[in-house]
């Protein structure tokens, strides 16, 4: 029995997203994700996880829970295995009464890992304090850089003695397997003997989340050209680095508390500021954030203030990271410290008080850091300019879309400042880089499925410039004018008229081409009226086995994966709650004239730019007829909708 207390730690860190992440492919849409459901077959995904609910579902076979059912049921674990398998993943420690023996060798290694850890950090802090050499040479080091011992004892920094196997003896002494004494990197094979792997050097360990001991830094004391400055732990079944933040389990709570992450590069930066009274810092060993790490920091905050120095390669490293960061929808900020120091070095000389208001004070915004770096670099070379405008505009392109909105658009305005560009011109280039983003996602999750035809960005009226709005906007409706035939065309419109026939009389007044996008959905539209005609009762069945893959699995998606079209445009509609059968018309009258709207809105804007290019009197004369004949048509039909879609 798992005790109640460890099932609510587990249920605190439980992440849906993570948990089901890792054995189905998950795409975000809109607030949701979306893939290919594991539990029965399909092409077209309609297996849903909303992180706000925790709970997954798949509209294509109905199945439905929260992150334990869906280990229960994807990989057959009972109700205890499930906890189990998510109480290793996050780390938890769980409290049980008993353990089963299968459990007990799964965990193993592990657990030997651990012990063994465990054994050498407690003899390690022995040798730093207690040991003559300890005290000679380590802990003088330590305490001539500025480390306290309370601070040195907090993070059980030790010494690696320097004989050659002064911790091997003592391990072997203590019956540890040599197997995995090997594999924790703190001995190696000499001859045929174990020898310390760290000889002569402080030990930094390394902890996770819950205190436990993953591996070490070992770093050398006198500088030496030919020895590393660190020795880092080998990856084995614990130490996995591109999961590993130095200093998160003493870090969670301040961070917490300050809603930030502070991000240095070096074991001594995080010691030495917590002693500062500087809690909530972590570092990544200075390499590049990987998506692990930045998923760790955002169980905590959305805020990630990285502090490196300046002329460090880190910087470089943590601007290639950047672009994960704004997928991960965290907001980066970046502190450069001065003058070849580092912030362990830059607190201890300005002190706590003046490093907390330096921080304050130079945080600077990360994209606009890196464009004035790339700007400074290209000087008054043209070629690299464009490409520079280019790349900041694709950085902008990956903060994620629904959450974060203005922020986007905050940037499009600074940066167009910062370039001397035009907003709007540099604003359809972000959007080009959304758009390609776009098709890209829906050409994997939909490998079968054209992506529709998007307008180009000067179509796009002008109160609405976020093309991904647009853009979903365009294609949800369009689809939904699709599934209005396909689920209602059989019905009576009005005396002696089909849906069906409704429909395609306005379809040919308003010309279909102009009014669909996609080739695809004209094309089934086409193939409904063909069916139509020759007398047949088409539904959306009829096409589930039409020999064209691409329409047949266009259909289900239609029909199975935005099944709330409805409720999206509902809402347009005051809330009406009635069911969609019972509202048939109005959907079909909304759908068609959605799509008639469009079609005028962007003939004001082709008649717009014609008549800034015409300069004979006349041709203009009648370009403004013409968009005041648009401009009526426009107020008609917005009347007739009741609603003004483009806001
Ligand atoms: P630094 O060289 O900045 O070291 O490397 P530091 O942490 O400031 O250490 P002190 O202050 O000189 O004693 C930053 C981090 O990069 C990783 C370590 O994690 C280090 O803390 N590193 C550096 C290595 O892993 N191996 C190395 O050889 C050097
Ligand atoms: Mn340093």
């Amino acid at each position: 029995m798992i005790s109640q207390a460890s099932i609510q730690q587990i249920q605190s860190r439980i992440d849906i997203i993570e948990i089901i992440g890792s054995f189905v492919k998950l795409k975000k849409r809109g607030t949701n994700y979306l893939g290919l459901c594991p539990f029965h077959n399909e092409k077209s995904p309609s297996f849903t996880v909303s992180p706000a609910k925790e709970i997954y579902k798949c509209f294509g076979c109905g199945k439905s829970g929260n992150s334990i059912g869906f280990l229960m049921e994807h990989e057959k674990y009972s109700y205890t295995e499930a906890l189990r398998w998510l109480a290793n993943k996050y780390n938890v420690e769980l409290e049980e009464t008993e353990t089963s023996p299968e459990f007990k060798i799964q965990q193993q290694a592990a657990d030997s890992l651990f012990i063994i850890n465990n054994f050498a950090r407690d003899f390690f802090a022995d040798k730093l304090f207690h040991s003559e050499e300890g005290q000679d040479i380590a802990l003088s080091y330590l305490k001539e850089r500025g480390f306290r011992e309370e601070i040195l004892k907090k993070f059980q920094i030790g010494f690696n003695p320097s004989g050659r196997d002064e911790l091997a003896t003592a391990a072997l002494a203590s019956q540890y397997n040599k197997e995995y004494l090997l594999k924790t990197g703190l001995v190696v094979q000499r001859d045929d003997r174990l020898a310390d792997n760290y000889r002569g050097r402080i030990i930094f360990p390394i902890h996770n989340q819950s205190g436990k001991i993953l591996g070490f830094g070992a770093r050398i004391i006198k500088t030496n050209d030919k020895a590393p400055k660190y020795i880092n732990t080998p990856e084995n079944e614990i130490y996995v680095k591109s999961k590993i933040l130095y200093g998160s389990y003493f870090a969670r709570m301040a961070i917490d508390k300050a809603d930030e992450c502070l991000l240095v590069e070096g074991y001594t930066d995080v010691v030495s500021l917590h002693q500062a009274g500087i809690e909530n810092v972590v570092a990544s060993g200075g390499t590049s954030l990987t998506i692990d790490q930045l998923r760790l920091i955002k169980k905590y905050t959305n805020n990630l203030t990285i502090i490196y120095d300046g002329d460090s390669a880190g910087v470089k490293a943590a601007l290639r990271g950047l672009d994960l960061a704004l997928e991960e929808n965290l907001n980066v900020k970046l502190v450069l410290i001065p003058d070849k120091e580092d912030p362990d070095s830059y607190v201890n000389k300005i002190g706590a008080e003046a490093f907390i208001q330096f921080v304050k004070a130079e945080k600077k915004d990360f994209i606009l850091f890196q464009l004035n770096i790339a700007l400074q670099e290209a000087g008054n070379d043209s070629v690299r300019k464009s490409a520079i405008v280019n790349q900041v505009a694709e950085t902008i392109s990956k903060i994620s879309k629904t959450e974060n909105f203005t922020q986007r658009q905050d940037y499009v305005k600074k940066v167009s400042e910062i370039l001397r560009i035009e907003e709007s011109g540099f604003n359809a280039l972000v959007n080009k880089f959304i758009r390609e983003k776009i098709s890209k996602d829906e050409n994997k999750a939909f490998h079968k499925v054209e992506t529709p035809v998007i307008p180009a960005a000067s179509e796009m009226p002008e109160e609405d410039r976020d093309v991904l709005a647009l853009f979903q906007k365009d294609r949800i409706h369009e689809e939904a004018m699709v599934r209005s035939l396909l689920e209602f065309g059989l019905k009576d419109w009005a005396e002696g008229q089909t849906v069906a026939t409704y429909m395609f009389s306005q379809m040919e007044e308003t010309e279909l081409d102009k009014m669909i996008d996609n080739p695809l959905l004209i094309d089934i539209i086409h193939t409904y009226k063909k069916w139509y005609e020759e007398g047949l009762q088409p539904t959306a069945r009829s096409f589930l086995y039409h020999e064209n893959q691409e329409m047949n699995s266009a259909i289900i998606h239609i029909m199975e994966v935005n099944t709330d079209i409805s409720h999206n445009w509902k809402e347009h509609y005051e809330g009406h709650i009635a069911t969609r059968d019972d509202l048939f018309k109005e959907e079909v009258f909304s759908t068609l004239n959605y799509l008639k709207l469009r079609k005028i809105k962007r003939l004001i804007d082709e008649n717009q730019s014609e008549l800034e290019k015409a300069t004979d009197p006349e041709e203009q004369l009648i370009c403004l007829q013409t968009h005041q004949h648009l401009k009526q048509m426009e107020i008609d039909l917005t009347r007739q909708l009741g609603t003004v879609i483009y806001k």
